[in-house]
């Protein structure tokens, strides 16, 4: 009886340090990493991912835009698709994106499964039918064997393809960045100016839209509140699902982690920085001009915000056979 009330003192001494450190009550959470995953079909799901014979040219993978070593974006204004067709809008990162109400800048799919089917037959990108993306898949017999194990049937669909993508993307998460690690109790993980940014960036306001795990995310929001935001960018925004002119210039707020990756910014990727971002943000959502320090101390702490990257052996893609139909590189 004594032994386990000393145990038990022991392990809550233990524990004490932790528990108590953590901060209850800010208004943005660790990222934690996935729970509940389908190895199985996020293997599968991670060749999809990096495979460009779900392109009609066979050169265009998610990760071609996606980048993995570059935090999920592919860092150019606006993305090259099939053709060297030039995209419409910036790439925004895959990283943490499981935690999106919905997926876009206006939301227009509901969630992960929905928009990994959008790319593969988007003409301006991977350029591609669903129909020929699975008769290519069924063709290599590498592929119709994993999809067995899997689904436990050789036919192959686009469901079973987007839901294995998916699956892949609810693990590209990002923990432990220093900015969690400080919120988890460790005083010492950001710098005096880092926590002077954080302290800067809940006081003047960003915090009403860039909040909850992946400080964004979770919102649409009118780019340019206060004053009109200039571009040259056609999209409209929500505005261009629902026709309503309120809605006109509201994208889903991008999350911030991991900000310092996932330059240029904003949907049409006019600001190369994040100074100049920031910039852009205090006086078009807030009203307010930040002097150069201020502008410097919030900056410090966004880069407080990059976490652990996805880290993985690249996948050995199956490779294709006389059965697979060829690519088509250069025809429209
Ligand atoms: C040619 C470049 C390109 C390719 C290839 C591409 N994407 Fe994208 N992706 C984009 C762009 C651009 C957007 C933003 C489009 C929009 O919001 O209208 C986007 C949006 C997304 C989003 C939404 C993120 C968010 O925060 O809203 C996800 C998730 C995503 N892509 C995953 C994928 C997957 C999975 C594939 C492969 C099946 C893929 N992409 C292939 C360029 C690309
Ligand atoms: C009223 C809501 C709102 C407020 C307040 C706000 N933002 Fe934003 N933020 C947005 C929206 C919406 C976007 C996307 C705009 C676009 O792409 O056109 C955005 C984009 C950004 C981006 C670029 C992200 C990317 O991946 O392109 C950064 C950086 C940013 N905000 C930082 C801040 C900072 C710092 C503050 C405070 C000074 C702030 N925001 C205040 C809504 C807001």
């Amino acid at each position: 009886m004594k032994k386990t009330l000393l145990l038990l003192t022991a392990a809550f001494l233990l524990l004490a340090p932790f528990t108590q450190a953590s901060r209850p009550g800010e208004p943005i959470q660790v990222i934690t990493p996935a729970k509940e995953i389908n190895i199985a079909m996020s293997e599968l799901g991670k060749k999809l991912y990096f495979d460009p014979r779900l392109s009609k040219s066979g050169f265009i993978s998610c990760n071609s835009c996606h980048n993995l070593s570059m935090g999920g974006t592919d860092n150019l204004k606006t993305s090259i698709g099939h053709g060297w067709a030039q995209g419409p809008i910036n790439s925004p990162t895959v990283l943490n994106s499981s935690l999106n109400i919905a997926q876009f800048w206006d939301g227009r799919a509901a969630d992960l499964k929905e928009q990994a089917g959008g790319p593969i037959a988007n003409p301006g990108e991977m350029a591609f039918t669903h129909e020929l993306a699975i008769s290519t898949l069924q063709g290599i017999p590498g592929y119709v064997r994993e999809f067995e194990l899997t689904f436990g049937t050789p036919e192959i669909d686009i469901d079973k393809v987007t839901d294995a993508i998916a699956e892949f993307e609810k693990t590209l998460v990002t923990p432990n960045s220093r900015f969690d690690r400080w919120l988890l109790g460790d005083d010492e993980a950001l710098s005096d100016k880092e926590l002077a940014g954080y302290q800067l960036f809940k006081q003047s306001g960003c915090i009403a839209c860039h909040n909850g795990p992946a400080l964004g995310g979770n919102s649409f929001q009118k780019m340019g509140l206060v004053a009109p935001y200039q571009t040259e960018n056609p999209a409209e925004g929500v505005a261009g699902l629902t026709g309503i002119d309120a809605d006109r210039f509201k994208f889903k707020v991008p999350t911030l982690r991991n900000i310092e990756l996932t330059y240029p910014y904003f949907h049409d990727g006019d600001a190369e920085t994040l100074a100049e971002a920031v910039d852009i943000m205090g006086r078009l959502q807030l009203g307010r001009t930040f002097t150069p320090e201020e502008n410097s101390k919030i900056v410090a702490y966004l880069k407080a915000l990059t976490g652990e990257q996805p880290s993985f052996a690249l996948p050995t893609l199956p490779p294709s056979t006389e059965q697979t139909p060829p690519p088509n590189p250069f025809e429209d």
